[in-house]
């Protein structure tokens, strides 16, 4: 009986090629603009203790309380408690619990983070939305003293960001902005709130009814059409805010409009993390459908201290690496069909006998630089012929009498052109011809 198929999980998936060029293409971009803004890389473990999410992303926000990967570890000492561990489901707060341990903020600077890495959700999958999905992200933190809390940063970090869609060539995003206030005078928005929300509750849908209960706030992300014009009646967070929150927000504006990087405000982009402080920010796309946020972050001044550590404030943001690939593909696929990814040449060796040999003048042309396909001695010509055209720009044959004279047949597939090339100019014959 033939044995059962085993698939990747629900919510994971595969990425094959030549899709992973064009998610190289997107990180090595990423790691070029973040080289060019004096970020350095950070990787942090994949699995945490749960309390580090539980305390710095917020035990009632969705992600905590429904969508974590976690386990009872056991592999202690028997006397010893199982420890609860996460499959990093962000990973902000892991960075920012490296920034405490191994004490970044002694040396008195700014630490400019980024990170590119799976993270991990248990949402229902669907277009842009999976279980495993993958963030490159960046965050910029440390002692007030070194500037951390200046609406400078937060600018740099918009800016950064566009330049980044920019060099993409991703066209067609929205900037929304907005604050939520920081530690002191959030809680009276939220009491606001609360207050705004208990005669209009009972016409909300059940979730909210929850939120108005767990974490008010997140009533502004309903979706649910029939509570819109509910929800346009409850209190702004921007009428609370205190004067040094407004004058924050007004100088991340002032300083977006001088670089000329356009935005909207959106007084109901509150984020469904605990962390954040004062701006928040996303950038949607339209191409995406329902899960149309690309990527997300704002302020967090005081996660530091709610993860006992010292007074750092910070700015980050995440971008969704699948919805950005997405969003190139279906760019591309608007865009005239790319030419095929081809390797220089195909080298066929023209029997067995042959294969080592090949093998020895592959690894001589690879070393030089060459992309070379490596053929197989028992094909025979037609179908040598017929795999190379598939793979690779041009064909080498390498037969008996090539091995004997050193002079190899090549043909370039494009123009059907067949040359004889000595083996020490192979090198150079195959590099000159176009891409
Ligand atoms: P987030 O909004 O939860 O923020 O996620 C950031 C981005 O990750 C989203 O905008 C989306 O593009 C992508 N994303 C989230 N969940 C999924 C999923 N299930 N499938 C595919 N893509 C997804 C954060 O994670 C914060 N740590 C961002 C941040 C950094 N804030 C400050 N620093």
């Amino acid at each position: 009986m033939a044995e059962k198929i085993i698939r990747a999980v629900r919510g994971t998936r595969d990425l094959l090629p030549p899709e992973t060029e064009l998610w190289n293409h997107v990180e090595s971009t990423a790691r070029r603009i973040f080289t060019r803004y004096n970020f350095g890389e950070i990787r942090t473990p994949i699995f945490e203790d749960t309390q580090l999410f539980a305390r710095g992303v917020g035990e009632e926000t969705d992600i905590v309380s429904k969508e974590m990967y976690t386990w009872e570890d056991r592999s202690r000492a028997q006397s010893e408690k199982a420890q609860s561990l996460t499959l990093r489901p962000e990973n902000t707060a892991g960075v920012v619990r490296a920034y405490i341990e191994h004490q970044l903020g002694e040396s008195g600077l700014l630490q400019k983070l980024y990170y590119i890495g799976p993270q991990f959700r248990r949402e229902r999958p669907q277009k842009g939305r999976y279980r495993q999905f993958f963030q490159i992200g960046a965050e910029v933190m440390g002692p007030q003293s070194a500037g951390s809390e200046s609406p400078l940063r937060d600018a740099e970090m918009l800016e950064m960001l566009t330049s980044l869609l920019d060099e993409l060539a991703i066209t067609g995003w929205t900037l929304n902005i907005n604050s939520v206030g920081s530690a002191s005078d959030r809680p009276l928005y939220v009491e606001a709130l609360r207050k705004a929300l208990q005669p209009v509750i009972g016409r909300m849908c059940v979730d909210c009814q929850r939120r108005a209960e767990t974490n008010p706030l997140r009533v502004l992300d309903c979706k649910v059409p029939e509570d819109q014009p509910v929800i346009e009646t409850l209190p702004r967070i921007a009428d609370s805010l205190d004067d040094a929150s407004k004058a924050h927000f007004a100088a991340v504006c002032a300083a977006l409009d001088i670089c000329g990087v356009p935005y909207q405000r959106n007084h109901r982009l509150v984020r469904g993390l605990d962390y954040y402080t004062r701006t928040t920010f996303e950038f949607t796309h339209g191409g995406l459908g329902a899960q149309n946020a690309l990527l997300g972050g704002g302020r967090y001044d005081g996660l530091s201290e709610m993860l006992g550590g010292p007074k750092a404030p910070g700015i980050g943001f995440a971008i969704g690496a699948d919805r950005l690939v997405l969003t190139l593909q279906a760019q591309q696929a608007e865009q005239a069909s790319l030419p095929p990814d081809l390797a220089d040449a195909y080298l066929a060796p023209m029997g067995v006998v042959l294969d080592a040999p090949a093998l020895s003048l592959a690894r001589e042309l690879r070393r030089a630089g060459l992309r070379i396909d490596l053929g197989d001695g028992s094909f025979r010509l037609k179908k040598s012929f017929e795999t190379g055209n598939k793979l690779a720009r041009q064909i080498i044959l390498f037969g008996e009498d090539e091995q004997q004279s050193g002079i190899f047949t090549v043909k370039n597939f494009a123009n059907g052109e067949q040359t004889k090339v000595a083996r020490e100019h192979l090198v150079t014959a195959l590099k000159s011809i176009e891409k």
